[in-house]
């Protein structure tokens, strides 16, 4: 833990701080399943639980440690204010859908509550009412159709002119009985109770792809086979797209946190700015204290000024704000969203019987990720599920789902070219510690990294998914695609998909 205002060198989510996690073997030989599912976040855990409660044979991989992914990173609100959408939800898709998706994220909430009541989980749940705060004359009048949008669904919600909050506001709409909670806390217990009902967990195995004889097999980098009759894909970008075109249909954002102790008191509730660049705010409690969750910055993966110069602007933010003591922690995290910004959960494609999907979730995957849980398991189980429909991964709403696939493709297609196009020449020689630089090494783009004992680790930055070339991201020391959001460690391994194969090394002996 960080003690003082600077920020933390290095980054390291709050949520796995002092929680001992169980460790789960390499998968060594193959075996067989009832249901494989591939990665454990939220999505892969609560469908272990949910499924294994029911005897149903379950083996779980991560191609890294169990909830270390975009779960280990969130900001653990488990609510159904997903920013401003409830009044474009209900033009694009019409009142029903729009109120099946509320449904969905509040069933989801009284799920994790329940379950925590059930097995006592002490997961620091705690109701608060969400609150989206807004500044800027151009969003009160969105605001106001929010509102609009809330009592025509039915959802419980008040707009005011002040909240205890000590940022700047004009309005603020508040949506009633949302909840928070230490996510980790909660499902680690859930992947215990799991390996209790016989589920068998893996780590450090990573999937590459499907493959079927009359079941479908799940097939590792180091070639076992999880031989099952249903796959679900957990992890986050679908590893296996079997025609879904998902590449195509999503695109991958990144944001920022910090863990403050600041001199003004957190006042209750979990707020978010309307306007850009957001602000999202809660509070956790570490050690007795209260810390503000700071988060936002958002931008597309790859894309943008400096990742160190977002967790600056954080830093700036809650220093005019809210007074900073000690930053405690910083971590950023990745999220993807899709052409309608309606999660795809479901079948992988129409072809595809046996393999399920569960991605996209634009941010809001406390709720996102436990409903797909539940729906997974009421379609592998037989059981009718109300919300099936409004995820079906093949859905096609026209508008504005075409513009949007249009505009996702050109800026792949711009990327993968302008990369390749770039005079890119720099002088390895005059690299500081501890930063990268992209060059040419026999006319190849190279990327090189110096550590802290001026060590040099060179790759080549095309990569491995599509072909696009990567950029340095200096706040987490990665190699990061602006295309579909692949990363890679500064010695090529890969840290986030949809990339299997690690980055080339280059010698530079
Ligand atoms: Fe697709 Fe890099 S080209 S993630």
């Amino acid at each position: 833990m960080n003690e003082s205002k600077e920020l933390p060198q290095f980054p390291e989510p709050y949520w796995r701080d002092k929680l001992d996690f169980p460790s789960f073997p390499k998968l060594k030989e193959s075996i067989k399943a009832d249901v494989g599912i591939v990665g454990g976040g939220i999505v892969g855990i609560t469908a272990a639980y949910l499924l294994s409660k029911q005897n149903i044979k379950v083996a779980l991989i991560d191609a890294g440690v169990i909830l270390n992914g975009t779960t280990g990173h969130t900001t653990a609100k488990i609510t159904a204010q997903h920013d401003i959408i409830y009044d474009e939800f209900i033009k694009h898709f019409g009142e029903d859908k729009t109120k099946l998706y509320y449904q969905a994220q509040m069933e989801a909430k009284e799920f994790i509550e329940k379950t925590t009541t059930e097995l006592n989980i002490d997961c620091d749940f705690k109701e608060q009412d969400a609150i989206i705060y807004t500044n800027s004359d151009e969003y009160i009048t969105q605001l106001e159709n929010e509102k609009k949008a809330y009592d025509q669904l039915g959802i419980e919600g008040e707009l005011t002119d002040s909240v205890p909050l000590q940022v700047p506001h004009k309005k603020a709409l508040i949506m009633k009985n949302q909840a928070q909670y230490h996510p980790l806390k909660f499902l680690k217990r859930l992947a215990e109770e799991s390996v209790k009902n016989g589920a068998q967990l893996f780590e450090n195995t990573t999937a590459i792809d499907v493959e079927y004889n009359k079941n479908p097999a799940i097939i590792t980098r180091e070639g076992q086979r999880i031989v099952c009759q249903y796959v679900i894909e957990a992890s986050h970008f679908p590893f296996y797209d079997g025609q879904g075109f998902y590449p195509a249909r999503m695109y991958p954002e990144r944001s920022y946190a910090l863990a403050v102790k600041a001199k003004k008191k957190f006042p209750g509730g979990m707020y978010i700015s309307a306007e850009s660049p957001t602000r999202s705010l809660r509070s956790v409690e570490i050690d007795g204290e209260e810390v503000w969750l700071v988060i936002g910055e958002k931008h597309k993966t790859g894309q943008g000024k400096s990742t160190i110069e977002h967790y600056q602007a954080l830093q700036d933010f809650a220093e005019a704000h809210l007074g900073i003591e000690k930053i405690l922690f910083r971590w950023s995290t990745q999220d993807l969203t899709t052409l309608d910004k309606l999660p795809y959960i479901g079948r992988v494609s129409e072809e595809e019987e046996a393999v399920f999907v569960a991605t996209g979730f634009r941010k809001w995957g406390m709720s996102n990720g436990t409903i797909a849980a539940k729906i997974l398991t009421d379609l592998i189980t037989g059981k009718e599920s109300p919300y099936k429909d409004l995820y079906t991964p093949s859905r096609f709403q026209a508008d504005p789902s075409l513009r949007k696939f249009a505009r996702i493709n050109a800026d792949v297609a711009k990327h993968l070219i302008k990369g390749k196009l770039e005079f890119t020449d720099n002088n390895i020689k005059t690299l500081s510690t501890d930063d990268a630089t992209v060059t040419r090494i026999n006319g190849k783009r190279t990327g090189v990294y110096k550590d802290k004992e001026d060590k040099f680790f060179a790759v080549d930055t095309t990569c491995t998914h599509m072909g696009c070339e990567v950029e340095w991201n200096s706040g987490e020391r990665s190699w990061d695609c602006p295309c579909h959001g692949s990363r890679f460690s500064y010695t090529g391994e890969v840290m986030e998909g949809p990339a299997k194969r690690p980055l080339e090394r280059i010698d530079l002996e």
